[in-house]
């Protein structure tokens, strides 16, 4: 018997890795899906099967649970992996632009589980892994309302984990780090669109700006996105899959270097990196 493994989110990055991944799982059949069924087309070529789907479009996402579970009978395993950083400072940010991607974020994954939990539950076995963030686990300015949507996915990864275990179904939550997708492209792309060049944030923005950039360059800091592929394997195929797995050497360091400095100290710190920028925002006058 295989399991069914439905991906949402596979055109690019950790998605598109993860299906490429799981294809050599034995005992899986994937269902790579994507808002644009061109960008994963290639995918059918690696023994993946291929649907449209757009996590924020009620029809589109029931027409393809529909379509897995009239194939093979239930979602055995989802990845709800769609997502993407709506960057900007609190008060310069579109709350419409954020709305948007509380809509991919959580509430698309939110109603993923919804619509394969029923199949589940009649299966009596099933696995969901949700691809949270070590943005979930501690803020950087700049990125607020992109970790409130991280941090909305724990709450939700922690009360579903405990509601369907009597059920057979195993719930696993993903914290990567900084993964080299396209996800630091979007985040630059966002902030641009939401930041006033000559506003009282500017520098701040630019700071920011820069430090993606950097970050996502240095191996050090980031990983390639086979490197949470191979988590989410662990977490579908493992028999007792962990609750939180983190990715990345330096998402672990940083996720405890929080905990123990606590907020004041590591504002003080995050002052230390952004110093240039706190020193213009006090000149400016807006
Ligand atoms: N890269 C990182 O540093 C990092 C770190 C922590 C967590 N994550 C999380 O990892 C997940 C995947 O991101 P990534 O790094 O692989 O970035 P990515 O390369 O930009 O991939 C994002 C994927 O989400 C899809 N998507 C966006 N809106 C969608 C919608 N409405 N319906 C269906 N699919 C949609 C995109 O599809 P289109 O091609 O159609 O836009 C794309 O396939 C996200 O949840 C992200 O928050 C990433």
């Amino acid at each position: 018997m295989t399991t069914a493994v439905l991906i949402t989110g596979a055109s690019s990055g950790i998605g598109r890795a993860a299906a490429r991944r799981l294809v050599g799982t034995p005992g899986l059949t994937v269902y790579a899906t994507a808002r644009r069924t061109e960008a994963i087309a290639d995918l059918a070529g690696t023994g993946a099967r291929i649907l449209a789907l757009d996590v924020t479009d009620e029809e589109s996402m029931r027409a393809a649970v529909e379509a897995v579970e009239a194939e093979c009978g239930a979602v055995g395993g989802l990845v709800n992996n769609a997502g993407y950083g709506e960057y900007g400072t609190i008060e310069e940010a579109s709350l419409a632009q954020v709305r948007r991607q509380f809509e991919t974020n959580v509430f698309g994954l939110a109603r993923m589980t919804q619509l394969v939990l029923p199949g589940m539950r009649a299966a009596g076995r099933g696995r969901i892994v949700n691809i949270g963030s070590m943005g979930g686990r501690l803020v950087f300015p700049v990125g607020g309302y992109y970790h409130a949507s991280k941090y909305a996915v724990e709450a939700l990864t922690d009360a579903l984990r405990f509601e369907v275990a009597p059920f057979g179904v195993k719930v696993s939550l993903v914290e990567p780090g900084l993964i080299r997708t396209g996800f630091g492209d979007t985040a630059a792309r966002t902030l641009t669109g939401s930041a006033d060049p000559s506003g009282p944030y500017a520098a701040l923005n630019a700071a920011v700006d820069q430090q993606i950039a950097d970050s996502y360059r240095s191996p050090l800091l980031s990983a390639p996105p086979e490197a949470v592929a191979k988590v989410i394997e662990r977490a579908l195929t493992s028999s007792r899959p962990r609750a939180r797995y983190v990715v990345t050497p330096a998402a672990k360091i940083l996720i405890h270097t929080r905990r123990l400095l606590g907020a004041r100290v590591f504002d003080a710190y995050l002052r230390m990196q952004f110093r240039g920028a706190d020193r213009t925002a006090q000149h400016a006058v807006h």
